[in-house]
């Protein structure tokens, strides 16, 4: 047979190594229990960051069959991705001066940080014969983005009477809603809510006002209570809560990272495992290779640390992890084979593996392991 007569091989034919399950089930329950805290305050699901490198998309359209009232990112980018559901897409951080006309043209909910921007969202309405649904942000402790509580009336009285925006929300950011209590969060809710008195006194009110992330979702009831009735959640989609704070909603873990194991060799005592040999075999061991590193998101931490789960049995990590590849024992699973699937993070049971264990290895939160799959895991919905 020629080689013309062969079938080009499409890419999208041949088995990923590395892929991310996610739970779409698990997903919605969790917006349906987030919910049901809080109500009657309503929820925006947050999906900055391509719903925190899961997949904005297929993620927002299992929120939005489950009822989510709306979708809060980061950028322009990932705003039009969302649009096409028909949902209230919202960015809440910051818009630059070019990214405005087109924002304006979406459709899409634009903050307003600060009065030049504010002018400058007005005018675009104007040009384009359209108004522009806005959100005004506060700085009332995060220190971030936004008006300064300090200044925020009188600021907001001005921006009230520019043409072409409609004032449908304000909003403002916690930085330590995890910590039970705190001071700041509490003095951060009292000047929220003197700010909404003093401008009711001029007859400003606004439809949909929000503080609450998942932290004082969690944490502080009073922050999903009025004059509070949105609640903006990203974190407790996933089923993980921020490393501090308590973890008062009963919510599941969306993700299970898989791969295969590549290769099993039987070496003998005193064999070095990887880059700089960092690991020494004790005795003769039975040596899994698996094909998942940290170009996947596997943490470098892991090394002579942790363990992956084949055929259920945790199977302790050997030496260095390498950017494709992880080398460990199978000496509890002798029946292991070529190809089998390898949890490396997620599974059931007593040694399931959770972000919140990849983060206290690492030294970080939960919120960078879930932003740190590689580019290549393929990601999928089941
Ligand atoms: C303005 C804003 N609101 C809400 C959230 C959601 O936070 P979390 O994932 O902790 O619920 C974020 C995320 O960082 C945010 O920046």
């Amino acid at each position: 047979m020629g080689f013309a007569t062969l079938r080009p091989v499409n890419v999208n034919d041949i088995p990923r190594r590395v892929w991310l399950e996610i739970s779409l089930d698990t997903l919605t329950g969790n917006y349906r229990k987030i919910a049901a805290a809080v109500a009657p305050a309503n929820v925006f699901t947050v999906l900055k960051a391509n719903a925190y490198g899961l997949g904005g998309l297929p993620i927002a359209q299992a929120l939005a069959k489950a009822g989510a009232s709306g979708f809060g990112v980061a950028e322009p980018y990932e705003a039009l991705q969302l649009l096409p559901l028909g949902k209230p897409v919202q960015i809440l951080s910051s818009i630059l001066p070019d990214e405005i006309g087109p924002m304006v043209v979406a459709g899409v909910i634009l903050p307003v940080t600060d009065f030049p921007t504010a002018r400058l969202i007005s005018e675009a309405a104007a040009r384009l014969g359209k108004t522009a649904t806005v959100h005004i942000k506060l700085d009332t402790g995060m220190g971030r983005l936004g008006i300064l509580a300090k200044e925020a009336p009188l600021v907001i009285r001005h921006i009230r009477l520019l043409p072409g925006l409609h004032l449908e929300g304000i909003f403002s950011h916690f930085p330590f809603a995890y910590e039970t209590g705190s001071e700041l969060t509490n003095h951060q809710m009292d000047l929220f809510c003197t700010i909404l008195d003093e401008l009711a006194g001029h007859g400003i009110t606004f439809e949909k006002r929000h503080i609450a992330n998942s932290d004082a979702i969690n944490n502080f009831p009073r922050a999903c209570r009025p004059p509070f009735n949105y609640v903006r959640t990203g974190i407790n989609l996933h089923g993980s809560f921020d490393s501090a704070g308590k973890r008062t909603l009963n919510v599941k873990p969306i993700l299970t990272l898989k791969t295969r194991l590549t290769a099993i060799r039987t070496l003998p005592a005193g064999t070095g495992i990887g880059y700089g040999h960092t690991y020494r075999l004790h005795r003769k061991t039975r040596v899994g290779t698996v094909s998942a590193g940290y170009a996947d998101g596997l943490p470098l931490a892991l090394s002579n640390r942790g363990y992956l789960l084949i055929r259920g049995s945790p199977c302790p990590v050997l030496g260095r992890i390498s950017m494709d590849y992880t080398a460990v024992s199978l000496e509890s699973v002798p029946d292991a084979q070529i190809g089998d699937e390898v949890v490396c993070l997620g599974g059931e049971g007593v040694h399931a593996l959770t972000v919140e264990d990849w983060a206290a290895l690492k030294n970080t939160h939960p919120y960078e392991i879930i932003c740190s799959f590689g580019n290549r895991v393929e990601r999928r919905y089941v």
